[in-house]
């Protein structure tokens, strides 16, 4: 795995931005795998920047979001749906049609990730996924278990995500319990994989996910395995590597 370390998160941000600049500079109807969470917000900033500068255009883009609450409305504000809009889609050109995110509020959650997979691969595959990496190694909503899941699916979240998560919410009974997430071999099989690590609070994970075997226990160690990963780190969450 290829590893820059930036001097803090505005860093951090730029580098990220700067390559996806490039990828849809030299393929502009890639494909792109979109992460939420706080990590790649400053990212997806400075493309909305760029895109408005004229330094990146979105018009012949496709996205695929990693995961979605489930159940849940895209009107709510904590969905990813919701998310992605505010951060970045509805402040770029991308086309409305493009955009794929695990739907929260599908009837046949199974027959959802399903189709999500096929639509991935009948598309060609993903170009470039943006990865996040959660305090315990989780990748989207793979999290650390016995077993992990290839394929898209509807997984069960653990206390340690809902504790996390649950502040986002009026209170924690109102917090989906479930979500939808792209599996491991669905994320493996991105051409090109960045992941962005920042904060003294993602040190650990950080060093298990580069530093130890491939297991279970951190569901990022099995990007080891994929022979295209950038991944960005801030200089606090590289101090342990
Ligand atoms: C969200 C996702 C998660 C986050 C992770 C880190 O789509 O895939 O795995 O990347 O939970 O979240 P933040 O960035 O909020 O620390």
């Amino acid at each position: 795995m290829k590893k820059t370390i930036c001097k803090n998160y505005e860093k951090m941000s730029e580098v990220a931005a700067d390559l996806i600049v490039r990828q849809v500079n030299l393929k502009p109807n890639s494909i792109l795998g979109f992460a939420t969470g706080s990590t790649p917000v400053g990212t997806y900033k400075l493309l909305e920047e760029y895109n408005k500068a004229g330094k990146i255009d979105f018009s012949e883009i496709t996205t695929f979001n990693l995961d979605e609450y489930y159940p849940i409305f895209r009107s709510n504000d904590q969905s990813y749906y919701y998310f992605m809009q505010k951060n970045l889609f509805s402040n770029v050109n991308i086309k409305p049609e493009n955009i794929n995110i695990p739907n929260g509020e599908a009837s046949d959650p199974d027959a959802e990730c399903v189709a999500y997979d096929e639509k991935i691969k009948a598309l060609g595959g993903i170009d470039l996924q943006v990865l996040g990496i959660g305090r315990n190694g989780h990748i989207g909503f793979n999290e650390p278990g016995d077993e992990l899941i290839a394929q898209t699916h509807v997984t069960g979240l653990t206390q340690s995500t809902i504790d996390a998560n649950s502040v986002f919410f009026p209170n924690v009974d109102s917090m989906p319990k479930r979500a939808l997430t792209m599996g491991l071999y669905s994320i493996l099989n991105a051409k090109k994989i960045v992941i962005l690590i920042n904060g003294a609070n993602k040190a650990q994970a950080a060093k298990r996910m580069l530093c130890g075997g491939i297991g279970t226990d951190s569901p990022a160690s099995f990007l080891q395995l994929h022979s295209d990963v950038t991944v960005i780190l801030d200089e606090e969450a590289a101090s342990l590597i």
